[in-house]
């Protein structure tokens, strides 16, 4: 049954995609985004089909307003990346706990079930591998933070309120629309024959396509419990392996230049991916090297 959906950060990378999987399973797509990062050219191909918002997940007004009048709600908008929020802490934090805490206070008071976009970076480096979903809590910056905290309101508010809700933690997400994360990066200086840097080199981290993720999506939204998932490759690639795949897929002769680690970056994440697959019978099915050939 056609159902009206709202996506908070719809017009950003991983938004876009999942509106036009909502837009094809039948739904009404109602976005809202403020364009601080997210654009239109993202949702041009779907413009006519949806409602665009330009507006912010902080105007507890507005939000009311467009959580009333749907179904469910996915909350993918934040500040959405670890070295901005250690340059702006504030206004992760602002975006990011106080957009949180008004979503999910709306979502309760309105009945509606709630999905949202956590993070790997709730873990911190990985203190085993691979990472379960019991595992610590313990993130090295205000992004990863400022997930656990939006997590916390979700599930208190459930314990108190009775909000319905699925949490997915996303591991590295890469595919088309994405621009200034690690792959698109790599990608963008490898095609233009120019040397690739890497700051650290040794990090493990574990890279998910987006089609997965957004089949993830779907599936927890189908999924009526209570739920808390890992959604990754389950697979661990050092980012001088990365470089490396995409040198070759993309016949770079540049170098692969190591500069220091950054900080605040985490040093090792590999998910385990076994209660997703168990619960939302999910699994991802596109390998990097696949997902690196499709993206370019
Ligand atoms: N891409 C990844 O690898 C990844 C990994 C883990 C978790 N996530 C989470 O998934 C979600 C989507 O990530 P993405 O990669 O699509 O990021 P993105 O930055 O492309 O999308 C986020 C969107 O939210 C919008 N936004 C930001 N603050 C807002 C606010 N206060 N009000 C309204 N809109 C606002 C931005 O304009 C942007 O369009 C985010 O919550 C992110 O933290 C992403």
């Amino acid at each position: 049954m056609s159902k009206k959906i709202l996506i908070t950060g719809g017009a950003g990378f991983i938004g876009s995609h999942l509106a036009e999987g909502l837009l094809n399973m039948g739904h009404e797509v109602i976005i809202v985004d403020n364009l601080s990062r997210g654009n239109c050219g993202n949702i041009n191909s779907i413009l006519n089909r949806i409602n665009f918002v330009k507006g912010n997940v902080t105007d507890p007004g507005l939000m009311q307003d467009l959580i009333k009048s749907c179904d469910t709600v996915f909350h993918l908008a934040a500040l959405s990346r670890v070295i901005p929020s250690i340059d702006n802490p504030e206004l992760c934090f602002k975006s990011n706990i106080e957009g949180t805490e008004i979503i999910a206070r709306l979502c309760s008071q309105y009945g509606k079930r709630l999905v949202f976009s956590s993070s790997r970076e709730v873990y911190g480096t990985a203190k085993y591998s691979p990472v379960d979903e019991k595992h610590p809590l313990d993130p090295e910056n205000p992004y990863g933070t400022s997930k656990v905290a939006g997590e916390k309101i979700i599930e208190s508010y459930s314990k108190c309120y009775n909000l319905k809700y699925a949490i997915l933690r996303l591991a590295n997400v890469y595919g088309q629309k994405d621009f200034d994360r690690v792959i698109p990066i790599f990608i963008k200086n490898s095609l233009n024959n120019k040397d690739i840097i890497i700051y650290g080199g040794q990090q493990i981290l574990d890279f998910v396509y987006i089609s997965d993720v957004i089949e993830a999506f779907l599936k927890a939204y189908s999924n009526n419990e209570n739920l808390l998932v890992n959604i990754g490759s389950g697979k661990g690639t050092t980012l001088l392996e990365l470089a490396n795949i995409i040198k070759k897929i993309t016949k770079n002769e540049g170098k692969i230049k190591i500069k220091d680690k950054r900080k605040g970056e985490v040093e090792i994440y590999i998910s385990n991916i076994n209660k997703s697959h168990e619960i939302l019978e999910w699994k991802p099915e596109i390998s990097l090297t696949e997902g690196i050939k499709r993206l370019l």
